[in-house]
């Protein structure tokens, strides 16, 4: 949106505008979609990823309405006690039938900047506490990289791979991979700079009771 409309008190207006136009243009390319959508939902993927308004996921992959079921929060977390992500998480795997779980983490959050400063007030404040417990869990790692953008890159990854481990230790994935089921969760990092997606390696399709701990190669 340009900077020069965005002091109009009435800039929601241009909102449902815009809907109007990609309504009407959708329904021109495929008269059939809408009618197709209001049936039913059958997403092929389970995005866990960042609130930033930077990153969005249907259209950095490029993906259409009904194939994406979406969970956003600040720094993509995956917090064990978090009933709105678990729901989520339950909902697609067991009800949707959803096999690929994609947690997606981008280069220069704020929410894993904050992280790495000092403490700060606010309710936000709680929230980065989990992403400080990671920086504290690969603290030496984190401490031997000299060049602070580098620091930050990499916390932004090792933020993404525990989110991974986290999942993979919920209830609801273990329950479903016991049953056979070929779920795999992956690990992703989007850059802001040129809007590639960087798969990590660390995709999980099994319950792993031997592994305590995360590692990317
Ligand atoms: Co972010």
């Amino acid at each position: 949106m340009k900077d020069d409309i965005t002091n109009n008190p009435d800039l929601h207006h241009e909102l449902l505008g815009r809907n109007k136009v990609w309504s009407e243009k959708m329904h021109r390319e495929n008269p059939e979609l809408f009618t197709e959508l209001a049936k039913h939902q059958k997403p092929f993927f389970l995005w866990i990823g960042c609130s930033d308004s930077r990153v969005p996921p249907n259209q950095i992959t490029g993906t259409e309405p009904g194939d994406m079921f979406i969970h956003r929060n600040i720094a993509n977390m995956v917090v064990h006690t978090d009933m709105n992500l678990l729901s989520v998480l339950d909902y697609g795997v067991n009800a949707l039938g959803i096999d690929h779980v994609i947690v997606c983490g981008h280069y220069g959050c704020g929410g894993v900047k904050a992280a790495m400063g000092e403490e700060f007030e606010g309710l936000a404040a709680n929230w980065v506490r989990h992403i400080r417990d990671v920086a504290r869990l690969h603290r030496d790692e984190l401490n031997a990289i000299d060049q602070e953008e580098a620091k930050f890159d990499r916390l932004v990854e090792l933020n993404v791979a525990e989110q991974v481990y986290d999942l993979s230790r919920t209830v609801v994935l273990r329950e479903a991979w016991k049953k056979g089921r070929p779920i795999k969760v992956h690990g992703w990092v989007y850059a802001l700079s040129d809007g590639v997606i960087k798969d990590l390696g660390i995709t999980r399709s099994k319950y792993d009771p031997e592994k305590g701990s995360v590692m990317i190669a």
